[in-house]
């Protein structure tokens, strides 16, 4: 059995540290990932620099890392200009985000949930051929503001937003980290129940409550075979308050290994790359795998 690790950590990991990380630093970062085996990697996002300032240098990022052999390189966009911006820039696979709750998606995208659909639908319809999309649906679990999500409103969002296409990849996000495995376990059943091929689904899960290898594993047992996770338990969303980093990529490949799951990712690389992660300037790392490998003290 297999699971893909999708990681997430140059993109969701970075965007909430203050200091700024030098580009040629975050090229480095992104090539030790690809060294450690991972091959799907969110290098960064095309948004507005003055709300997430790390990120204005993703254009560079993205150009700094094209001689990666076989590495996937997806983006992050809110809007129709940032696919627009993205595309310029050479990116190949964007990932797509509206929140399932309107309070969050204003705060994050400043748009009501109708426009940020309504805009996906423009954005899929003029997509050029050979440009791979993902649809990040944030908060399809908990919002920040109005807390858990009603599950029948959340299917209700996801079916128009892949009546404008099926055959994209969704990624289910537990933006807050306040989902359980039990809430995990019943959306991720229901959209693989109601939506099969040519959609496929991730989940993207962050440890706020420790949660986040429980939650894991709920979506596994559910179906999914892919995860979003951030080296070092880097990460968080600004524009959701309370919220702490995304489940680390370590402790996830950590467990699916002793569970007999290939993941391709070369785990003693990756906790070397996860220490080097959480001792960044203004970052907050999480995580367990890395403490436990390094003696306790990492
Ligand atoms: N990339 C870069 N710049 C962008 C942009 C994009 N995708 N979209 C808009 N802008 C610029 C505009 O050109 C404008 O620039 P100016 O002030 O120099 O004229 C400015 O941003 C404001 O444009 P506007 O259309 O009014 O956007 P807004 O202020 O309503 O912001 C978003 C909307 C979506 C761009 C902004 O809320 C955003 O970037 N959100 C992303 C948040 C995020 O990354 N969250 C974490 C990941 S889930
Ligand atoms: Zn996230």
């Amino acid at each position: 059995m297999k699971a893909a690790l999708i990681e997430v950590a140059p993109r969701d990991g970075f965007q909430p540290i203050g200091p700024f990380i030098p580009t040629e630093e975050k090229a480095s970062f992104i090539a030790a990932a690809h060294a450690a085996g991972l091959r799907r990697i969110e290098v960064g996002s095309f948004v507005n620099p003055a709300a997430i300032p790390q990120l204005r240098d993703t254009a560079e990022v993205l150009r700094q890392t094209a001689h990666l052999d076989g590495l996937d390189a997806q983006v992050l966009v809110p809007n129709a200009r940032g696919v627009a911006l993205a595309l310029e820039a050479g990116a190949r696979h964007l990932v797509y985000v509206i929140s399932a709750s309107e309070a969050h998606n204003r705060a994050n995208v400043r748009r009501d949930v109708e426009t940020s659909i309504r805009e996906y639908g423009d954005v899929v319809a003029g997509l050029p051929p050979g440009i791979r999309l993902r649809l990040n649906l944030a908060t399809a679990f908990d919002c920040p503001f109005d807390g858990r999500m009603d599950q029948a409103l959340v299917l209700d969002r996801l079916e128009r937003i892949l009546a404008h296409r099926p055959d994209v990849e969704v990624g289910l996000c537990d933006t807050t980290g306040r989902a359980d495995p039990e809430h995990v376990f019943s959306l991720a059943a229901a959209c693989l129940e109601r939506r099969g091929a040519p959609t496929r689904w991730v989940f993207h899960g962050h440890d706020t409550y420790g949660l986040g290898l429980a939650n894991v594993m709920a979506a596994w047992r559910a179906g999914i075979r892919a995860f979003d996770a951030a080296f070092g338990g880097l990460g968080g969303c600004p524009f959701a308050p309370g919220a702490t980093g995304n489940t680390a990529t370590e402790d996830v490949v950590w467990m699916f290994h002793r569970m007999g799951v290939e993941t391709g990712v070369d785990l003693e690389a990756l906790v070397r790359l996860a220490g080097r992660a959480a001792a960044l300037p203004g970052a907050s790392a999480g995580g367990r795998v890395r403490a436990a490998m390094t003696g306790g003290c990492g």
